[in-house]
């Protein structure tokens, strides 16, 4: 009988500044309220969930390396980051678990630069522009992979 899946929830850099940071971007919740929220959709659907946040790339690649036998999943928004690390592309590939990326604001309708995502190609879907809403999409998006998968 399998127990609950586990969804690692990993912010990157910046996003410890919600609820102080352009909030017609973000939205006016902080990192902490906003992790409450997810752990709530989660639980809706019997996941379970664990999160990190760090404002240091290597941090973020060693923690996608210590995954592969603590998540069964992982959800994504490792923000500025989401479109220029490869280094993050090559350690999500690594961890080689079922991923959704998500993005509070609608990337695609912002800056040139922001409209590219290093890690959309390894995620099974990729939720912008619907603030916190997105992660519920993404957390049932990953739960229906994992249920697919029989993992
Ligand atoms: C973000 C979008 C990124 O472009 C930006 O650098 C962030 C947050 C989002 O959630 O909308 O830091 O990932």
């Amino acid at each position: 009988m399998s127990s609950a899946f586990r969804i690692e929830v990993m912010h990157g850099v910046n996003l410890d500044m919600l609820g102080r940071r352009e909030p017609e971007h973000y939205g006016t919740l902080t990192l902490e309220e906003l992790e409450r929220q997810i752990e709530g959709f989660a639980a809706e659907i019997a996941l379970k969930t664990r999160f990190f946040q760090t404002n240091f790339e290597g941090e973020y690649v060693e923690r996608l390396h210590s995954l592969r036998d603590l998540a069964d999943g992982v959800i994504l928004n490792p923000g500025a980051w989401s479109h220029y690390s490869w280094a993050i592309h090559d350690a999500l590939a690594t961890a080689a678990l079922p991923a959704a990326e998500v993005h509070l604001s609608d990337v695609k309708a912002r800056e040139p630069w922001r409209q590219l995502s290093v890690i959309e190609d390894l995620c099974v879907t990729s939720v912008a522009g619907q603030g916190i809403e997105g992660y519920r999409l993404a957390l049932a998006r990953l739960h229906e992979e994992l249920k697919d998968r029989g993992t």
